[in-house]
């Protein structure tokens, strides 16, 4: 079955010549559904059948310096956009910003994939993880159409640090997730990469990967798009 594979490039790469170069790399006939999420700045120079924002903000216009809504990301055919990844919130988002965020995203049809795993650590076991995670998608999920969001789980402590999670643990937590929200489709994101990104894909309930590091080397997510 086609799993979604989302490239999340943070703030990377630095030139647009680059970021072309990157977008042209990639496969647009891949074994699975890709989608392309480049920094803002490059968003409307960006060639790729899917692409995403990485965050945005909750209100459509206004006195609202440095923002970028969901309207504005309409206009320029943005299908998703990521909100809630563990960086936004170290930075202070907060699950009510994810709600609001996550409703004006709906509002303009553009699909949410919110992150959620902030504050997890390695030492938690599976029921503590899914306290956490109750926290956070009881709040960010509040009044939402759950039947229309993608929620990416990402443990904070496996984000660019070399270590993933287990597959069996994020088939357990995306197994909970999907029954207690109603949520179609749950991705796993932290340090997946050409090696370790299949034992993710073959679980059953895990639809997909969101992936940091390994989404800047076309040779590797060429390859794990292909799996
Ligand atoms: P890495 O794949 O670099 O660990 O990043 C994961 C991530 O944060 C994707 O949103």
């Amino acid at each position: 079955m086609k799993k979604l594979i989302i490239a999340n490039w943070k703030l990377n790469p630095s030139t647009l010549k680059d970021a072309q170069a990157l977008a042209a790399s990639i496969s647009v006939k891949a074994k699975n559904k890709v989608v392309l999420c480049p920094p803002t700045i490059y968003l409307s120079n960006i060639q790729y059948p899917n692409i995403g924002a990485q965050d945005c903000f909750w209100q459509e216009k206004g006195a609202f310096t440095g923002q970028v809504s969901a309207l504005q990301l309409k206009d320029l055919k943005i299908k998703y956009c990521i909100i809630g990844h563990s960086e936004r919130r170290a930075v202070g988002d907060t699950d009510e910003m994810v709600n609001a965020k996550a409703k004006a995203l709906l509002a303009q049809n553009i699909i949410p994939v919110i992150c959620i795993g902030f504050g997890t650590t390695v030492e938690h076991d599976d029921l503590e993880v899914t306290d956490i995670l109750k926290s956070q998608l009881d709040v960010d999920l509040a009044g939402v159409d759950k039947s229309k969001v993608i929620v990416a789980y990402e443990p904070v402590w496996a984000i660019g640090t070399g270590k993933n999670a287990t597959s069996e643990h994020v088939e357990k937590i995306s197994i909970f997730i999907k029954t207690k929200y109603g949520v179609p489709i749950v991705l796993y994101g932290g340090s997946a990469n050409a090696a370790n990104a299949k034992e993710f894909l073959e679980q059953q309930n895990v639809g997909g990967l969101l992936v940091g590091g390994a989404s800047l080397n076309a040779t590797d997510f060429n390859k794990i798009i292909n799996l």
